[in-house]
This record gives structure tokens, C-alpha cells and sequence, in this order.
């Protein structure tokens, strides 16, 4: 789904665009997302893992833009993604399709500037858009930044898998997972 470009303002004043992520976009997406598995140790993927081509990245940026319940959100400087959300189902199954799930990542140098808080503003707000129940996030147990930023959005720890990522280094990490009620009352 396509949605209206916003701008958007960090804590020390910069502005910048967030708008749907488009075809065009297929090489920046995936430098950003390059960059950002190897700057972040809280992301599954390391960068080798970033296999798509850019045609394969066009082709799953198609499926974001046609579907109802599903966006990919960018914010960008020049011709950089800078920061990404995107939101899609848990499963299509009956008994899972009122779930939602999200991704959030910010390039390093812009951590702590708000913008992660801005993508997670506009991730809920599409979620509950689209009619979803529940919107999740699966988060490192140690990643303590993230867990603040999710908490601070009402969203409240449902269980941890323990050991849930090995990292090169031959260290385990817990997963927890993170959701938040979307229910209009
Ligand atoms: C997690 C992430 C999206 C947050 O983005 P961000 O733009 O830095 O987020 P914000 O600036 O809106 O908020 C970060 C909050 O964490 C706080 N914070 C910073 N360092 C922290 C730390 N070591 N421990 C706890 N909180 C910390 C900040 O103070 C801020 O809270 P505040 O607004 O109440 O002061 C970003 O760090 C990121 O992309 N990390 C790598 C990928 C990742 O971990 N993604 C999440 C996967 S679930």
C-alpha cells in the first residue's frame, strides 16, 4: 500500500522525508539494509545474508505496494534510506490474520535522535489502519534500546525464547517478544 509522504523532524531539529518505499528504491533499500546488519549486532541477518538482487528487492517491494495490509515505510536523506518500518501479517491463516508484525531500523548515526520512535508512531497507526489486532515485535533481550523505545509505545513483554540467536562469536541471546493490544474501545 502506498501512503502519504510526511515530513518528519529529529530531536536536534533536522528534517526529513517519510514516504513509501518504491520500486526505485530497490538499491537503496538494500544498501541500507547492508549497512545497518553490520553496524547493529540486534539484527537476524549479518551482511553476507542480504542476498537479494535488486530485481528480487523490486519484486518484494511490488508485493509491499499492491497489497492492502502491507507497507514499507523509508525515511530518507538524498538518495539514502536512512530509516525503515514496514508492517505485514503474522500469517495468512484465519486464526493468525488478525496479527500483525513489524520491523524498525535506524542507520547508527541517526540512533537517538527520535526517529525510531517516529517509525513505530507510524507503523502502529497503519496497523490499526489496516484493521490488525495485535501488532508484535521480536526483539534481542539485550538490546536495551529498543526495548525502551517499545515500552515507551505501550507495548509489553509477552515471553522470551530463550536462546534464540547464536551470533559468530559463539554466544547465545534470548528473544522477547514484544505486543501491543490494538483494540479500539
Ligand atoms: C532500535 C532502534 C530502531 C531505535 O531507533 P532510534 O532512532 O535510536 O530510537 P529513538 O531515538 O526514538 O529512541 C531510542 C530511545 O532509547 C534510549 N536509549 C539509548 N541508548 C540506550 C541504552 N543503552 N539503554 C536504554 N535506552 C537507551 C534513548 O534515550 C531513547 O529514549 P528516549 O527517547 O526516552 O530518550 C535503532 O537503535 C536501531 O535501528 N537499532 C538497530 C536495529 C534494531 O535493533 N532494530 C530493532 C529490532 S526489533
Amino acid at each position: 500500500m502506498r501512503v502519504i509522504e510526511q515530513k518528519i523532524s529529529t530531536k536536534r531539529g533536522g528534517e526529513y522525508i517519510l514516504r513509501t518505499i518504491m520500486k526505485e528504491d530497490a538499491e537503496a533499500v538494500l544498501n541500507f539494509r547492508r549497512d545497518v546488519a553490520g553496524e547493529s549486532p540486534f539484527l537476524i541477518r549479518y551482511p553476507y545474508e542480504i542476498e537479494n538482487s535488486i530485481d528480487k528487492e523490486k519484486e518484494v517491494i511490488g508485493n509491499y505496494l499492491r497489497a492492502e495490509h502491507l507497507v514499507m515505510l523509508g525515511i530518507i536523506d538524498g538518495d539514502r534510506v536512512i530509516g525503515l518500518t514496514s508492517v505485514s501479517p503474522v500469517g495468512l491463516a484465519f486464526k493468525t490474520r488478525h496479527r500483525a508484525t513489524a520491523e524498525l531500523v535506524v542507520r547508527k548515526e541517526f540512533w537517538n535522535l527520535g526517529l525510531g520512535a517516529h517509525l513505530l508512531d507510524i507503523a502502529v497507526k497503519h496497523a490499526e489502519d489496516f484493521g490488525y489486532e495485535r501488532l508484535e515485535l521480536n526483539v534481542f533481550a539485550d538490546n536495551a534500546r529498543a526495548l525502551r523505545l517499545y515500552k515507551k509505545k505501550g507495548f509489553i513483554e509477552c515471553g522470551q525464547i530463550p536462546q534464540a540467536f547464536k551470533t559468530m562469536d559463539g554466544k547465545y541471546h534470548d528473544e522477547v517478544i514484544m505486543s501491543k493490544n490494538l483494540w479500539k474501545h
